[in-house]
């Protein structure tokens, strides 16, 4: 399903009251919320809305349980730490309890990193699957989502949760949610936001018979909900 907001502010409002209505869902028909976080910059200013009224006094906050979709190698205090971004906007200003802020960590190497994080989910997750209640996702304008870039084997990944992934332009190394990983979720919602998406959103929401390799099209829940909460710029060269 496909959501179209007039802007950035509205699309955050609209993703930001999704995730109190599914957070309080969830607490009421099993008892807990287990979300895993966005990087990039288009959540952001969802993020900031959580913490403050209305939002913040909706949330089931000792209930829920934060992981993370992707992070870059870097140290918790880099400016590119999609840990410290979520920590700046959202977890240190509301009353989740520390342990149940689980950011992927990156201090041994990157396999060990992805291993350890799997195994984390694994011991979190008794059923045997990651069934995360929301899985927030970004887009980048070469179609990766999470740290899932095209070209790289973490896209041939079938049996991992997490794995790493090296960014050659980037010169850096990532860990990464797997896209069979993200499939188990009961809702995944990507937030895509700008004219600099627009074509790339065209390209995995229309042209299905396109040769994939474009890692946004690679997600799609198993039995589970996908909603694209998009601006009218990402949009704009969408049918209508
Ligand atoms: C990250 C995420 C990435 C992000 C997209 C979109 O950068 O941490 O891994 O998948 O969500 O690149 O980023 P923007 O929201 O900044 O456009």
């Amino acid at each position: 399903m496909i959501r179209v907001c007039p802007d950035l502010e509205a699309l955050s409002l609209a993703a930001a009251e999704l995730f109190v209505a599914e957070a309080q869902q969830a607490v009421r028909d099993r008892g807990k919320f287990v979300v895993a976080l966005a990087g990039g910059n288009t959540p952001h200013r969802t993020y900031e809305l959580l913490a403050r009224q209305p939002f913040r006094e909706q949330i089931p906050w000792q209930n829920t349980h934060f992981f993370w979709g992707d992070e870059r190698c870097v140290p918790a205090e880099d400016q590119r730490s999609n840990a410290r971004m979520a920590h700046q906007t959202l977890l240190d200003h509301v009353p989740v309890p520390s342990g149940q802020v689980h950011p992927m960590v990156c201090n041994s190497s990157p396999q060990e990193a992805a291993a350890e994080y799997e195994a984390l989910l694994v011991g979190f997750f008794a059923a045997g699957s990651p069934r995360f209640d929301l899985v927030l996702l970004g887009l980048g304008e070469n179609g990766h989502t999470a740290s899932l870039f095209p070209g790289t084997s973490a896209l041939d990944e079938q049996k991992r949760w997490v794995t790493e992934v090296s960014v050659a332009e980037e010169g850096l190394r990532r860990l990464s949610l797997t896209a069979p990983a993200i499939n188990q979720a009961a809702l995944v919602v990507f937030l895509v936001s700008g004219y600099a998406k627009a074509p790339i959103l065209r390209k995995v929401l229309e042209n299905t018979r396109a040769p994939d390799g474009i890692p946004a099209r690679m997600i799609k829940p198993v039995d589970g909900r996908l909603l694209w909460l998009v601006d009218r710029d990402a949009a704009s060269l969408l049918q209508p």
